[in-house]
């Protein structure tokens, strides 16, 4: 089976494109760089003994794409190429509307063009916005708070609309918790450019001595500890749930949480991460940041009856990888 994988030399196509080799697929990657490095290629064929194929595209070119679909027999194909910087989307919204919703359209349309009746498409539990979890797939949508939550939200009611005019074309939508972790070897990982919007980078860098102290974004909330509860996910975990996605792709429209349905606050991440790294990270507590929830954290059921999927790496696991990518990084 030939899979495409795009945005594969970014965080979580990188590592899923691990787990589909060692499933014994064949993949090809189209990637721009935008927010990614040439050099994890090589580190892809020295985790996995092959080198995937690699086109340097903007997968939003619908040109571009033609003459990959025209070129190999695809089989699947999973969609990251994206961008995700929250707070960036709200200050460049045409472009975040342009390269995440035209990228899926473009794709789609080449999937119904060449016959490919598999899709995989990278969402986020940012599509149920403020809502009371568990956060389970039949819970209806609420509006999404930025441009970037809204370019997950239209492009899956378009690959739902594709899904259904289409009866070959079968889509799965996963919607991410708050991946975090790195691949076991410290080959690859999540390296962001500048100052990381995101609590596990972040952190990270404070440890590295990059950044001076953590600021943790308010503690009067309504939790154990008053800060931020999220579903912190090992990203070699979720990369295995797209190989049990595309194994178990049902006809027409599907959606998982892809999350390990635990709750964790900001200080219980950051003091597992002293302790288990025996590292510091000084920190200090500040205004809530605007826009976030208190509690977010997932029903992973669905995916585990369905696909026989669930997480099996725990925080302890996800802060030391972490930083066994980072400190060599
Ligand atoms: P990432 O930025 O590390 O990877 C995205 C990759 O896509 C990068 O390599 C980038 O160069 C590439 N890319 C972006 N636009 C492109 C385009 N037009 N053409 C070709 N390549 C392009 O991000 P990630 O964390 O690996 O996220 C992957 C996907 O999962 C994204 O769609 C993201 O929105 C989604 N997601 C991520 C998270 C998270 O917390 N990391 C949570 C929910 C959903
Ligand atoms: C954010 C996005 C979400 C996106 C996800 C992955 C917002 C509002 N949401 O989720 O749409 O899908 O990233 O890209 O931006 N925190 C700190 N200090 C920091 C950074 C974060 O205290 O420097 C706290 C936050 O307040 C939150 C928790 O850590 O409680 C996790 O934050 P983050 O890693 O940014 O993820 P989300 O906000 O869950």
């Amino acid at each position: 089976m030939n899979i495409l994988v795009t945005g594969g030399l970014g965080f979580i196509g990188s590592h899923t494109v691990v787990e589909l080799i060692e499933n014994g697929y064949e993949v090809i990657i189209a990637d721009n760089l935008i927010n990614s490095k040439i050099e994890v290629l090589d580190k892809l064929h020295e985790i996995t003994g092959v080198k995937p194929i690699f086109y340097e595209i903007d997968v939003t070119d619908e040109d571009k794409l033609e003459e990959i679909f025209s070129s190999h027999e695809i089989n699947g194909v999973i969609h990251f190429a994206g961008l995700k910087a929250v707070g960036e989307s709200v200050e460049k919204p045409l472009e975040y509307y342009y390269n995440n919703v035209v990228s899926t359209m473009a794709l789609s349309k080449m999937c119904i063009k060449y016959g490919v009746g598999k899709f995989v498409f990278s969402s986020s539990a940012t599509v149920y916005g403020d809502q009371p979890s568990p956060l389970r797939e039949d819970m209806e949508l609420k509006e999404t708070t930025n441009p970037y939550g809204e370019t997950k939200a239209m492009s899956e009611r378009i690959l739902m609309d594709v899904a259904k005019a289409n009866k070959g074309f079968a889509v799965s939508l996963l919607r991410y918790f708050n991946p975090i972790g790195a691949h076991k070897s410290g080959l690859i990982g999540e390296d962001p450019n500048g100052i990381p919007n995101n609590l596990m980078p972040y952190v990270a860098k404070v440890a590295k001595g990059e950044l001076d102290e953590l600021n943790v974004f308010g503690d009067d909330y309504d939790t154990i500890d008053g800060t931020g509860v999220r579903d912190y996910i090992h990203v070699v975990d979720l990369a295995k749930g797209h190989v049990k996605a595309i194994e178990n792709l049902s006809k027409g429209i599907n959606i998982y949480n892809l999350g390990t349905g635990r709750g964790t606050s900001v200080l219980e991440l950051v003091n597992t991460f002293i302790r288990v790294n025996n590292v510091d990270v000084p920190y200090k507590i500040v205004d809530r940041r605007p826009g976030d929830v208190a509690i977010c954290y997932a029903d992973p059921s669905k995916a585990e009856r369905e696909l026989g999927w669930k997480a099996t790496l725990n925080l302890e696991d996800m802060v030391r990888d972490t930083w066994n990518f980072a400190k060599i990084g």
